[in-house]
Order: structure tokens, then sequence, then C-alpha cells
């Protein structure tokens, strides 16, 4: 009998835990190392979600083990209002490496909290407090963050924030606004702030944005939407924040995704990939937004706010993705694996779409490539398919999309793994489709 099915353990499961989402996989993970984590009967399962889309240098990865060895026994965890060493100087990498003059940080702990901050810094910047956000995406689930969060959530918990608007995302593969030359995304987002002038009170206070929306189904703003987009805001005196959690820090083949569209968010906020696993995050914003915030009494103070270990981890990660040439890496690996799928594109008829940037990838599951039309069963049954076949993708089923997966393995993921993971692929689906 697999040791997966240990009745102790899920009885356990059962009794104590609190359901907090979708169903928890049917394994029992017992360690994790690069890119592969072992089940209960030691079986490798290929990890191509880098766990929740964060560890991008893989598991136990030396530098981060030594790392965190090191603060837990000699500097781990401070009073708020203490300063140390780590949190300084990842401050100071941050701004040297951020677009433009974003130059000063706050650092958190999880992406949720880190746009909480944001969308307070915004809000008292400019003093006003409505919120636009894309309508299919996800923020974090906070009270302002999980107010801008459409994907998912939103039914039962009474209102959002009051003056939280939601604008269609531009999706290439499932266009909106077709005209005779083709879609037209620049008319969708003008009618869309169109609808928005006509709704706002007057206090439109911030856009947030994901440069790809990762739980709305990898939709990537096409180049050019970035910025127009900015411009839309600076028209209304808003500011952009723009939510790098699982783009930033080298994923799509830049440091920064918005760093393609050489466009300058007010805020960014950093979070999974930069801890690469471990909780961290930041908000990176510029000297004149700071300056007025906190001349304005900006309050937030976390138990874990400016924590010295996990800044420490986060100094290393910078310094690993650039010593070992990350970024680029995610690129080459990136077009690699996109290869791989386009190549299972033509084989498979369920596959109607490959999208995505460097080593953020989605693949979309359809039953009728002419028509589109969704096919969650089978996106399901290929995930589960792919699991016991040792690949663990991570899938996400909305409203009116196919089923997508969302492919983000770890930077440094070999040649070798990646052939393996489309292979396992290309036989899940040729056994299930
Ligand atoms: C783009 C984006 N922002 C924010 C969050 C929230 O981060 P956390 O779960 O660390 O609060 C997520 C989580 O999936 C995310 O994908």
């Amino acid at each position: 009998m697999s040791r997966n099915e240990d009745a102790s353990f899920w009885q356990l499961a059962r009794q104590h835990l609190i359901r907090y989402g979708g169903q928890f996989e049917p394994v029992v993970i017992e360690r994790a190392k690069g890119t592969y984590v072992y089940d209960a009967d030691d079986r490798p399962i290929l990890d191509f979600t880098s766990g929740q889309m964060s560890a991008i240098l893989g598991h136990g990865h030396p530098d981060i083990v030594n790392v965190v060895a090191h603060h837990a026994a000699h500097l781990d965890h401070l009073f708020s209002g203490m300063l140390s060493r780590p949190v300084v100087e990842l401050a100071g990498r941050l701004a040297a490496i951020a677009p433009g003059n974003l130059t000063r940080s706050l650092l958190l702990s999880t992406g949720g909290e880190a746009n909480e901050a944001a969308i307070k810094m915004a809000k008292l910047a400019t003093g006003k407090y409505e919120v636009v956000a894309f309508a299919e995406s996800w923020h974090g689930m906070t009270g302002a963050a999980s107010s801008a969060t459409y994907s998912a959530g939103r039914k039962g918990y009474g209102p959002a924030a009051v003056g939280s608007f939601a604008i269609p995302a531009p999706h290439a593969y499932r266009p909106q606004w077709v005209r005779e030359a083709g879609w037209d995304w620049q008319a969708e987002l003008d009618y869309a702030f169109a609808l928005i002038d006509r709704q706002s009170n007057g206090s439109l206070a911030a856009f947030i944005a994901e440069p790809i929306l990762s739980s709305g189904g990898i939709i990537d703003l096409p180049l050019g939407y970035l910025a127009a987009l900015k411009r839309k805001c600076e028209e209304r005196g808003m500011l952009l924040i723009v939510d790098e959690a699982q783009t930033g820090v080298g994923r799509t083949g830049f440091m920064f995704a918005c760093g393609r569209d050489n466009v300058v968010p007010d805020i960014l906020t950093l979070s999974k990939t930069l801890g690469a696993g471990l909780p961290l995050s930041a908000v990176v914003t510029t000297a004149d937004i700071e300056e007025s915030c906190h001349e304005r009494g900006f309050l937030f103070y976390t138990t874990h706010v400016s924590d010295p270990l996990p800044a420490a981890v986060g100094l290393r990660v910078l310094e690993v993705v650039e010593r070992d040439g990350l970024v680029e890496r995610a690129r080459v690996a990136g077009e690699r694996l996109a290869r791989g799928l386009r190549a299972l594109q033509d084989r498979h008829e369920c596959i109607g779409d490959v999208r995505g940037r460097g080593l953020l990838l989605g693949v979309e599951i359809v039953k009728d490539r002419g028509t589109k039309e969704p096919a969650p069963v089978l996106g399901t049954a290929i995930t589960r398919q792919c699991m016991s076949m040792g690949l663990s993708m991570n899938i996400v089923q909305l409203p009116g999309m196919g089923s997508v997966f969302r492919i983000a393995p770890p930077l440094n993921v070999g040649d070798d793994e990646i052939d393996m993971a489309l292979d396992i692929l290309d036989r899940a689906i040729t056994q299930v489709a």
C-alpha cells in the first residue's frame, strides 16, 4: 500500500484543518529539493509551479539554506522599530534594480500585505480612495487587496471597499473588441475608462495591475498596454501600482516584467519570487510619494515588518539571480519550454493556446479549437494524470475561459527537466483525451 494513503494522517487533516481553497492533492509531501518534491513513497514529482509560483531557485538551494541557518542563529526577528543591516541593504539593492526613480522600500511578509500597504499609500498620497483593477485580477486575501481581487472569492463576505471598480483585462486569445483591422485593445481600454469616469465620484486614487494576470489565466498584457494604462492614470491623477508578485525577479526574462514596456509604475509590489518561497514582500515607491505619505502619518506597523531574516534571504536571492544569470536563463529556458508546448499544440487538438513570457507560461485547454469552448473536466483530468505521472501542474478554471495551466518552474530548471515535463504532459494528454 502507498504511504500516501496513511489513514491517520488524513484523519487528522480532516478533523483539524480549516479548508481554505480547493481540494488538497492526495499525496503526503515529505521533502523537497531542487525542481522536485518527494511524496511519502519517495516518488519524485517535478514541481512546475515552483511551490505557490514562488520558489524561483528551486527547493533547498544551498545559498538560501546557509543564510536562513545563519540568521536563525544570529539575527532573526526584531522589535519593528529597530533596523538591521539586511533590511537597509535590501532596500538599497531594490532601489538599484527597480525601474526609474523607485528608491524607497517597505519590507513585509506576503503579497496581500504589500498590496494592502501600496493601496493605503496611494490613498494617502492622492487624498482619494477609489481603486480600479482588472476583472480577472488576484492581489491577495486581506481587505483592500481582496477588494481589488476579482478573479475569485468575492461572494459571501458582504461589501468590498467602497470605491472598488473593475475593467476587463485585454485578452488576445479571447478578445472583446474586434474591428475590421483586428483586435483593438486601445478602444477597449478607452471604453472601460469612459465607464469608470461615469461611475467615479471624482476620487480615483489608483489602478493596480499585474503585467501578466496569473490567476486570471496567464493573460499577458500586450506590448503598449501598460504605457496606455499609465497615461489613463496620469490624466486622472491616479497612481499606477504594478503587482509583480509572480513576474518580478527575473521570471519573464526581465528583472521586472514592466521593464519590457519601459513603464515605471508609481508603486511596485514584490512578493512570492523575492523570498524565493520564504515569506518576504516589498513595496517600492518614489521618494516623493514616501515623503508625502510620511507627512500625512502613514502607518503600517506589522509584527514582521523589517525583519532581518527574510530581508537577508531576499538579498541572497537577488545575489544568486545576478550571479547565476537567471534572468537570461529564464528567457532561454522559457523559449525551450514554449517551443515544446507549441509542438504539443500541433499534436493535441485540446490545446487551444500557448501564451506567456519567459518561465511564466499558460496552456489553455478547450473542447474545440474553432469555438474555444472551455473544457474544465478534461483540464482537471489532465492535471490529475500529470500528478500521477510525476508532474505537478497548476490549473485555473475561470467562467467563460478554458482551463489554463499556469506553468512556472524554478528559473534554474534544467533543460532535461523541461523535456521530461513536456514528455509527461504529452503522455498525460494522450491517455486522457
Ligand atoms: C499577482 C499576485 N498578487 C498578490 C498575491 C497575494 O500574495 P499572498 O498570497 O502572498 O498574499 C498573489 C497570490 O497568488 C498574486 O498572484
